[in-house]
């Protein structure tokens, strides 16, 4: 296999650190990577704050529901959909101005942009993670960033069009991290269709699902869920942190959209 091949089936969410830092020179090789990410009309619709203060590391730690190990990561990016920056250029630039001239009214940043630049932030975001990974460096998404708009908007100073869309932490796996077997994945047939969307049916659903719920019957089942369904339901799609999610991100696009 080659070796891009290789970094991109082997790598794996790492979330246990060595004690460790991150070279400038490979800190720096990755961010090149991230960005020459792909973006949207070369616009690089985002913006990356990197957390060096230890402080606000911890405060992640909690915001980010409660998951301690973003305060031992060596290395914490923040990546933004940024529409601010292009915005304030074009006031800069006198759009408003030449937009009265045209008798045309100047539009904001609304729901395409915001989805656009969560493209490009996302986008470059998986760059790092890869580019890392080729330096043998680990790495985890936080989604939990979504969540408690008003704490990071305040935490990271950001104006009106900048989304925290993802956070990623990096650092060198531990033995136990790097000896951890990879997760798996769904059977391609289930995710990847030919033409247009296949809805699966019912039946279809023991097949997709059979490996994970034989590893659930090795588990205990203390939520009382029957199946891999239920349990997902109860832990991640109606759990506290997702109902937060969804309130901090209804702010977020109240804001933007305001
Ligand atoms: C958008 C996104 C958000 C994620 N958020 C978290 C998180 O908050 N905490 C965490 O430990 N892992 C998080 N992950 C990592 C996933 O749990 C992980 O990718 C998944 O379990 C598959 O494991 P693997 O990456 O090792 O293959 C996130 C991944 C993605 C893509």
């Amino acid at each position: 296999m080659n070796e891009v091949m290789d970094v991109l089936m082997k790598r794996k969410s790492v979330r246990a650190y060595e004690d460790r830092p991150i070279s400038a020179e490979v800190r720096d090789a990755i961010l090149q990577a991230t960005l020459r990410a792909p973006t949207a009309g070369n616009m690089m619709l985002y913006s990356i704050v990197d957390v060096t203060d230890q402080q606000v590391k911890d405060r992640l730690a909690v915001s980010c529901d409660n998951q301690p190990f973003i305060a031992r990561a060596p290395m914490v990016w923040l990546f933004v959909a940024d529409y601010q920056r292009w915005y304030d250029y074009f006031l800069a630039s006198g759009v408003e101005a030449m937009c009265a001239q045209k008798d045309m009214s100047m539009r904001k940043p609304a729901e395409g942009d915001l989805f656009l630049a969560c493209c490009d932030a996302l986008i470059a975001a998986q760059n790092a993670v890869i580019a890392a990974e080729a330096f043998g460096v680990g790495s985890c998404y936080i989604g939990d960033i979504m969540e408690q708009y008003e704490v990071h908007r305040e935490l990271f100073d950001l104006p009106q069009y900048a989304f925290p869309i993802c956070l990623l932490v990096f650092g060198y796996p531990t033995q136990q991290q790097k000896d951890r077997e990879l997760t798996s994945r769904f059977d391609e047939k289930f995710i990847v269709f030919e033409n247009r969307y296949h809805r699966l049916e019912a039946q279809e659903f023991g097949e997709m699902f059979a490996e994970r719920e034989g590893l659930r019957a090795k588990g205990r089942n203390a939520d009382g869920s029957a199946n891999v369904g239920q349990a997902t339901y109860l832990r991640k799609f109606n759990a506290d942190f997702t109902q937060e999610m969804t309130r901090s991100v209804q702010l977020m696009l109240q804001e933007w959209l305001k």
